[in-house]
């Protein structure tokens, strides 16, 4: 019995280690068709799965490999016209959360460009959120209150939550955003990176947070951090600031932009989105270039969709949910050897036991 079980086990060993551990997802872009005018696909949406542990928010994008997500033209954003696509390429749209903290990625084909100290002359990106029930994609919250008449209370229901990164003066793969020196102001602002955090009513009225025109709020902080990268970098121990433009003009490549925020934040008067896992959230991707050299206006900007995009936080529990089935051929397995590895050990006592002219060696004795 033991010469036929023992290579059989082995066997088993071999075999379970070949089985595959589910997978809940198809960790492969597809492409959203996206037509002309406002007709943006049905299912084209981002989804923050959970995985904690494997982004590091350095610009790179390479440990996103296995993340889902969506590719998209980006058409002019108040021009919403396949005609006029932008001409670099498309943007992937990725993210995942780890029970604290959303992790963003924004991977955009495109030759490089950098100015050293213009925002405007650099690639740039922002992300919007709705944060008021009736805030609209369209006219960044769609409040119809301008100038001294646009404030919390005639906008309330308004409001939107921007995140924009101007990477004029950021070194690449180095961390803006939140600091210490804004947040101790108690504004949404970076002074380092151009990082900042911002709401608005409309687009006449966006303020960074923390500032408004009924006052300043004491608790506001920049929540946002973020770091970029361009893939003609080629670096192994880092920048410093006087290594700018980092690469030279024009070489072809991909812009990486990454991105964390924790899920909730202590923000009082409607200036942040709040992340709830297992709920969906509303979103849009802005993206400026300065083509030809060129700087770019402030409305002068590509969008990956022509209204709010659905985004998901999923739960760590509904991945498992949806992966029960093969979490059941694992578990059979399993039972199959547990029921190999206790007749084996029935039969080494019984062997052991038959066996009492075996020598007890003692181990130091030899
Ligand atoms: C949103 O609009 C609806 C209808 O106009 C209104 O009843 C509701 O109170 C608004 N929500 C907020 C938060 O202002
Ligand atoms: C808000 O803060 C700014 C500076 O950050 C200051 O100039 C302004 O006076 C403050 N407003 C109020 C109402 O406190």
């Amino acid at each position: 019995m033991s010469r036929s079980l023992l290579p059989s086990l082995a066997l088993l060993l071999l075999v379970s280690s070949m089985v595959p551990i589910s997978e809940a997802h198809e960790g492969h872009d597809r492409e959203g068709p996206l037509g002309d005018g406002c007709s943006s696909s049905e299912d084209a949406r981002v989804v923050a799965e959970f995985r904690p542990g494997v982004v590091t928010v350095d610009g790179r994008g390479d440990e996103w490999a296995e993340a889902d997500g969506f590719e998209f033209s980006l058409l002019p954003a108040l021009d919403f016209d396949r005609d006029k696509e932008f001409s670099g390429g498309k943007m992937a749209v990725k993210a995942l959360h780890d029970g604290n903290n959303a992790y963003f990625l924004l991977r955009v084909e495109g030759d490089y460009v950098y100015t050293k100290g213009d925002g405007y002359k650099c690639p740039s990106v922002a992300l919007m959120f709705q944060i008021g029930e009736n805030a609209t994609y369209s006219s960044m919250g769609g409040c119809r209150k301008f100038g001294t008449e646009c404030n919390s209370r005639s906008c309330q229901g308004h409001e939107v939550d921007i995140m924009h990164f101007s990477i004029g003066n950021a070194i690449p793969g180095r961390l803006y955003g939140s600091n210490p020196i804004d947040n101790q102001e108690a504004t949404g602002d970076d002074r380092f990176g151009n990082l900042v955090d911002l709401y608005a009513w409309n687009p006449h009225c966006q303020f960074l947070d923390g500032k408004g025109p009924l006052g300043n709020d004491s608790s506001a902080q920049n929540d946002w951090q973020g770091a970029w990268w361009h893939s003609s970098l080629t670096s192994h121990s880092g920048f410093v600031e006087k290594d700018s433009p980092y690469s030279s003009d024009g070489q072809k490549g991909t812009y990486y932009f990454e991105f964390s925020r924790p899920l909730r934040t202590v923000d009082r008067l409607q200036q942040d989105v709040q992340f709830t896992i297992g709920q969906s959230t509303k979103m849009a991707v802005a993206f400026w270039y300065p083509s030809e050299g060129k700087a770019w206006g402030k409305s002068d900007h590509y969008s990956v969709s022509c209204d709010w995009m659905p985004m998901e936080f999923v739960s760590a529990s509904s991945i498992y949910a949806t992966s029960r089935g093969a979490w059941d051929a694992t578990s059979a397995f399993s039972l199959i050897l547990s029921v190999v590895a206790f007749c084996i050990s029935i039969y080494v006592a019984y062997w052991l036991s038959m066996a009492k002219s075996v020598p007890f060696t003692p181990i130091d004795r030899l």
